[in-house]
């Protein structure tokens, strides 16, 4: 027997008993005539006792005990005489009366505490060993719970879980795909799916009336914090639904996760288009725990003989509380370099700063008089501390920018408050978005994505300039700030589909080569249909209040998406090149 309870389990209520606990070596202490080892495993921490009075040879054997060594002891529990309020176990040690090393270990290469000396790259490196450390441990569990919650409600909705292939042909999702040869079938490949759209629509079909599934999609495209190459998703689709029904049920399910994971009741969530989204924050997902709304000062600002506001297609302004003592003409030149970095890429940073004295401070005071700043400052809802600061030129850049300049303000004002959740439904998405250089229409969710019921006539017969003006029946789940999720009612009929292919660009053969499983099940009684996937790392994260998903995902990948534990990808030899006909990858190299 390797143990009797766990190294979390034992209380004050087992003094006496004999127990037999197997785990890692967390630390040892050698006071002379005691030697106290902690012993870890994914439950807790025990401590263990051995005095050399007692056993002089035991005492001897733990001291040698090295960091990780793995080990299997027999003792009495006692109760301790320092106890340790931080622990569960701190009330209680056991003292050893038979020690045996399952395995030694070599010394880590990074310390296997809560705060570590190890940087990302070993981390990385030695996973196994990062795993072990309380803060990652505890996000694989978190992540389980949530899978196990996710499986309970929807299988209480009635929703069935079902596998659908990873060796499939492209799914369009907008990234890359990752491809893999088939030795079977010369110089042909799979794609591995970014997503289980066509099957999950194709289940609809089957009449599989409500699917879901927890599943791995893969998209080679460039990654960041809250991207990863491979990344999972909770995929549904729901057939015989209206929008109203599926963003129902899904709020139900972010519910029931925030209360039975973080015991968090959330209130509805509210639903915004797009264009408010847009126009009020200038971001299709918004942070929506602090305010800091667009004002729009055309109005206001344009005619006064300052061309850089003249020559704007708009001005836009947002009001940050109490800075305008604090910050500086140091800190304030600052900023200003910072929205003008590439990455931003703003002209320059008009303010007008409100001090506490009343005495107003701007960069554009050559250009207005002081009663004119006022008034501007007024209309904008700005008091006595606080700070106006005004954006212009192209619409959509001067949004984007400004949306970045709003979200930098918030973070470093600490108004993104831990523990505070602001989810929001953003809906009715453009369908189509043009797209000037490759002159082609993009999907803004996929090519399977309904045209709104009012705007089906148009698209079925406007012109090229009605195109850009359609909604979609297509919706996202923004969590402070974060995409969780989107989807979309589908288009199940097959004129339209085909409609939709030809807007996208694809000629009726490619549209037929790709698609045309799918356009052949349209005609065999498609039922209305639609769905949603949320992003499950991302979901973990968020709740968790951390932005990089990495820490969810037990065996993640770098930012080149190398997994440098087991040094993917790799070179594979001449024989297997060979075998899968890839001899000309060869040649090449
Ligand atoms: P979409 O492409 O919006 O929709 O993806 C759904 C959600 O998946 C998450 N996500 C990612 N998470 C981590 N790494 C990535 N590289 C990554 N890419 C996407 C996001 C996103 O909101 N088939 C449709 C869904 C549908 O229409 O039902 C789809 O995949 O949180």
């Amino acid at each position: 027997m390797y143990r009797s309870h766990n190294c979390g389990a034992l209380r004050i209520d087992h003094v006496g008993q004999e127990v037999t606990l197997s785990g890692w070596v967390q630390i040892g202490r050698d006071l002379g005539g005691m030697t106290f080892v902690d012993l870890r495993d994914r439950y807790g921490i025990t401590q263990l006792a051995f005095n050399m009075d007692d056993n002089a040879d035991l005492c001897e054997q733990a001291r040698k005990l090295g960091r990780e060594f793995v080990i299997k002891v027999t003792g009495i529990v006692n109760e301790r005489q320092s106890k340790n309020a931080n622990r569960p176990t701190g009330d209680i040690e056991i003292k050893v009366s038979h020690l045996e090393v399952l395995n030694a270990s070599k010394t880590p290469p990074f310390t296997i505490e809560n705060e570590t000396d190890g940087g990302d790259d070993i981390r990385m490196k030695y996973r196994y060993l990062d795993i072990r450390r309380n803060p990652v441990k505890e996000n694989l569990i978190f992540r389980s719970n949530l899978a196990i919650e996710t499986r309970k409600y929807l299988a209480g909705e009635g929703f069935i879980e079902v596998e659908t292939p990873n060796l499939i042909k492209s799914t369009p999702e907008g990234a890359r795909d990752f491809v893999v040869p088939s030795r079977m079938n010369a110089n042909q490949f799979y794609a591995l799916p970014q997503s289980p759209q066509t099957f999950k629509q194709l289940l609809m079909v089957a009449g599989m009336d409500k699917y879901f599934q927890i599943v791995k999609c893969f998209r080679d495209e460039d990654l960041r914090a809250d991207r990863q190459p491979e990344f999972t998703q909770i995929d549904c689709e729901m057939a015989f639904v209206t929008r109203e029904d599926v963003l129902n049920t899904f709020e139900g399910l972010t519910k029931h996760l925030f209360s039975t994971v973080k015991n968090i009741t959330l209130d509805d969530f509210p639903k915004m288009s797009y264009d408010e989204a847009m126009r009020r924050f200038g971001s299709d997902k918004p942070d929506l725990r602090f305010d800091m709304e667009f004002i729009y000062l055309n109005e206001q600002l344009k005619g006064k003989d300052f061309v850089v506001f003249d020559g704007a297609e708009n001005i836009i302004g947002i009001v940050v509380k109490g800075i305008a003592d604090e910050y500086s003409n140091k800190d304030l030149k600052k900023l200003t370099e910072w929205v003008q970095r590439p990455q931003i890429g703003a002209k320059g940073l008009v303010y007008v700063k409100h001090h506490a004295d009343d005495t107003i401070k701007s960069t554009i005071g050559k250009f207005f008089s002081e009663e004119e700043l006022r008034s501007v400052l007024s209309h904008c809802g700005a008091e006595k501390g606080d700070t106006l600061f005004v954006l212009c030129g192209e619409t959509e850049k001067t949004r984007k920018q400004l949306n970045e300049l709003r979200l930098e303000m918030g973070r470093r004002l600490g108004l993104m408050k831990e523990g505070d959740f602001k989810p929001l439904w953003v809906i009715d998405f453009p369908l189509l978005e043009w797209d000037e250089e490759s002159e082609r229409f993009h999907a803004m969710h996929h090519p399977f994505t309904s045209p709104k019921a009012e705007d089906e006539e148009r698209m079925l017969n406007g012109d090229h300039e009605t195109m850009k003006s359609l909604r979609a029946d297509a919706y996202d789940l923004v969590i402070n700030g974060s995409e969780i999720g989107g989807g979309s009612i589908r288009i199940h009929d097959r004129e339209l589909q085909s409609k939709n292919l030809d807007l996208l660009g694809f000629s009726k053969e490619e549209a037929e080569a790709q698609f045309g499983f799918l356009l052949g099940a349209f005609e065999y009684g498609a039922p209305p249909h639609g769905g949603i996937a949320f992003g499950f790392d991302r979901l973990c994260a968020v709740l968790n209040g951390q932005s990089s998903i990495r820490d969810f995902i037990a065996f993640p990948k770098n930012n080149q998406g190398r997994d440098i534990m087991i040094d993917a990808p790799s070179p594979i030899d001449d024989e297997q090149l060979t075998e899968l006909r890839l001899d000309l990858v060869k040649q090449e190299e």
